[in-house]
């Protein structure tokens, strides 16, 4: 019964993290990454693609999600927190596990 209880939870707790992420995708990240996380614009890497940014390891991501990116050559940066100042570490937890369930290769369509 507990475990039950404790099970519902759980699942309830994923599935909010789950539209968080996404959510979050569609407001901070969707502009330059694209609804296919395939990349808008000249710059931006295709997640989709094997041995692209999805292949670093979560801190990896985390930290340039964080604090940027702006690899020399690279005609686009990419903006601390996506832009948005108002993301926590919590939310960028939750889409950049959204990015990789929905975008990795691999990942089901
Ligand atoms: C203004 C456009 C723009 C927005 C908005 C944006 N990105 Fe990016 N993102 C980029 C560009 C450009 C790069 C590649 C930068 C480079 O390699 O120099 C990038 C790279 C990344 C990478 C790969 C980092 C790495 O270490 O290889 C991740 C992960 C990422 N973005 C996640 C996000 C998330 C999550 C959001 C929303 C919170 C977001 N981006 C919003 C443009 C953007």
């Amino acid at each position: 019964m507990l475990a039950a209880a404790c099970a519902a939870l759980l699942g309830a707790a994923d599935a909010w993290a789950d539209t968080r992420g996404e959510q979050i995708y569609q407001r901070a990240c969707l502009a330059c990454h694209g609804p296919d996380g395939g990349g808008l614009m000249p710059g931006v890497p295709d997640f989709t693609e094997a041995g692209g940014p999805l292949s670093k390891s979560d801190a990896a991501l985390l930290q340039s999600t964080l604090e940027g990116v702006q690899r020399p050559g690279v005609p686009a940066a990419m903006p601390p927190k996506g832009g948005d100042p108002t993301l926590t570490e919590a939310d960028l937890r939750a889409v950049l596990e959204y990015i990789r369930r929905s975008f990795a290769p691999g990942a089901a369509p």
